[in-house]
């Protein structure tokens, strides 16, 4: 599991790795203290990203105008379309469904899964291939609220104040209420989750949990729920067409959601489906790097269902804020930006500056704990640089000092291969880790039942804005896949029941192309994005 060392440490690090051994019994057995209120106000306001307002636009069309959203997303929301509506033949229909779901991730999959349960033809379409998806990257785990401690009011509050009391409520306790229900659902689907000999579930804490409600699978929980979900789709025989891309979304006459003008990634050819009911399912946009940041995102992770949502008029909800996990691998280069999970923290873990030094709480939220990671390395000069930047260190050894020999490889084995790889042996020596670009916390507006604001269009997953506010806790996405997923295939298929379409049109491109050149937005940029362009420019 630990191969030969090829990662190369400069003097400087080896020499503050000295330091984290001789300071580790004592910061092993050392409580930092949570910070108060008004400290980690003031620190999110001088170190979090979100606050720089260099790195944000205003945006002078659309329904959001007015609204402040990261500039490299302001470009796309205000792009042109790839297509204009004499491109395409609409009455040559290809694909013909009661419930189209652009996304092959959880949230796309639960949701198929339930519409296809309710009798409709189900369809999923996605540019990659099913479980390709920020999902299938998940580690730590997902929250739920079902042991004698805890209850979903509980759950409620703790995800309520980490997200700053911004999100909407109806969506946050649909959240918390339908959570025991969907570990239930996934359990009896086949995830192998952590249990005792006993079967009990085991949980952990994540950052800002009072109670220990995160189940796992290890720590490739996302992978292992993908799985179990990809198969169910499969087996279930639902159509899932991949490499396609959904390029522009569909209206009908009366300006209500009639599917999608899809794009064959490899031989370009354009296709129509047309369908009674929309789930946008296309997940979270780190492919962007919004302000230079590396992530933890799958390779597809760019925004797309924000634009094609933007574009037929369907509102965003809090769109300027991202999430910046703590813990993204900050050395070798190799795995630069790649999660490390939480559950390292939560397992005992804690985070040490380049002199030995423990300077935070572990388990603050991950809004805190990022800024906090960020102040230490850049104006307090605690940090140690990699080829790709700053980095300080996550003390690994800590977990089997606190919970015994081999908890590392029981809990944790997906770390310990990831370093492995690289000769680092992560329960003998600490990993250096830098904030990375993990989630997209604003997105997609919706209401309790799935809808967009524009009728019959549907979203679920990461690209919905509003469920956890403006940060969002460990282990809540892998929830809101599931419960707003599955309550989005159950709501859009029971719609689709009761819908009749009018006459499909692609008026509305060139309705923005107008509203744009009315509002002084000149551009030659083309979204959706697709995929990242990761060529070297010269
Ligand atoms: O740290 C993690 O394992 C990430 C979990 C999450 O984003 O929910």
């Amino acid at each position: 599991m630990v191969e030969k060392r090829t990662a190369v440490y400069t003097e400087a690090m080896l020499e503050s790795m000295k330091k984290v051994e001789a300071a580790r019994a004592a910061n092993t057995a050392f409580e930092p203290r949570r910070m108060t209120a008004e400290e980690k106000e003031t620190l999110l306001a001088t170190y979090h990203p979100d606050y720089k307002q260099s790195e944000f636009e205003v945006l002078k069309a659309g329904v959001n105008k007015g609204g402040k959203v990261p500039t490299e997303l302001a470009a796309l929301l205000q792009g042109k379309s790839r297509i204009s509506a004499s491109d395409v033949d609409l009455s040559k229909i290809d694909y013909d469904v009661d419930v189209l779901i652009i996304g092959g991730g959880g949230a796309g999959a639960s949701a198929a899964i339930e519409a296809h349960e309710n009798g409709a033809n189900t369809m999923i379409v996605t540019k990659l291939r099913i479980g390709d998806a920020n999902t299938m990257m998940a580690e730590g785990g997902i929250q739920a609220a079902d042991k004698p401690n805890d209850s979903p009011a509980i759950h409620y509050l703790d995800a309520f104040g980490g997200g700053h009391f911004a999100a909407k409520p109806e969506l946050l306790r649909k959240l918390v209420c339908d959570a025991p229900e969907a570990i239930q659902w996934l359990n009896e689907l086949g995830v192998e989750f952590d249990k005792t000999p006993d079967g009990t579930m085991v949980t952990t804490h994540g950052g800002g949990t009072s109670r220990k409600r995160m189940h796992a699978a290890k720590d490739y929980s996302g992978a292992e729920i993908m799985r179990t979900l990809r198969d169910e789709v499969l087996n279930r025989g639902i159509p899932v067409i991949d490499f396609t891309s959904a390029i522009e979304l569909i209206l009908d006459e009366n300006g209500k959601c009639a599917g999608a003008v899809l794009k064959n990634m490899e031989t370009g050819e354009l296709l129509v489906a047309r369908a009674k009911t929309v789930i946008m399912a296309t997940g979270g946009a780190g492919r962007l790097h919004y302000q230079g940041f590396p992530t933890s995102n799958h390779y597809g992770a760019t925004a797309d269902g924000l634009v094609l949502g933007y574009r037929v008029g369907a509102k965003l909800l809090y769109a300027d804020t991202l999430q910046y996990h703590p813990t993204g691998a900050a050395f070798p280069e190799q795995i630069f930006g790649a999660l490390v999970t939480e559950k390292v923290r939560s397992l005992g873990a804690k985070l040490v500056n380049a002199n030995g030094e423990v300077f935070m709480h572990p388990l603050e939220t991950r809004d805190v704990s990022a800024a906090s990671i960020i102040r230490e390395c850049t104006a307090r000069g605690n940090g140690l640089e990699t080829s790709d930047g700053l980095g300080l260190w996550l003390d690994t050894p800590m977990i089997e000092l606190k919970g015994g020999e081999g908890t590392i490889e029981k809990r944790i084995p997906a770390m310990l291969r990831m370093f492995g790889k690289y000769g680092i042996d992560i329960r003998k020596e600490p990993i250096l880790v830098f904030p990375t670009l993990h989630y997209q916390n604003g997105g997609l507006d919706i209401t309790a039942d799935g809808m967009t604001g524009v009728e019959n269009l549907y979203a679920a997953g990461e690209v919905v804005g509003g469920i956890h506010g403006r940060n969002r806790l460990m282990g809540n996405s892998l929830l809101d896949i599931i419960v707003f997923g599955r309550n989005a295939g159950q709501q859009a298929s029971e719609k689709a029941k009761t819908v009749t379409l009018g006459a499909l049109t692609l008026d509305h491109i060139a309705k923005f192309e107008a509203e744009l050149a009315e509002s002084g937005v000149e551009t030659d940029v083309q979204s959706p994005k697709l995929l990242p362009d990761y060529t070297r420019k010269v």
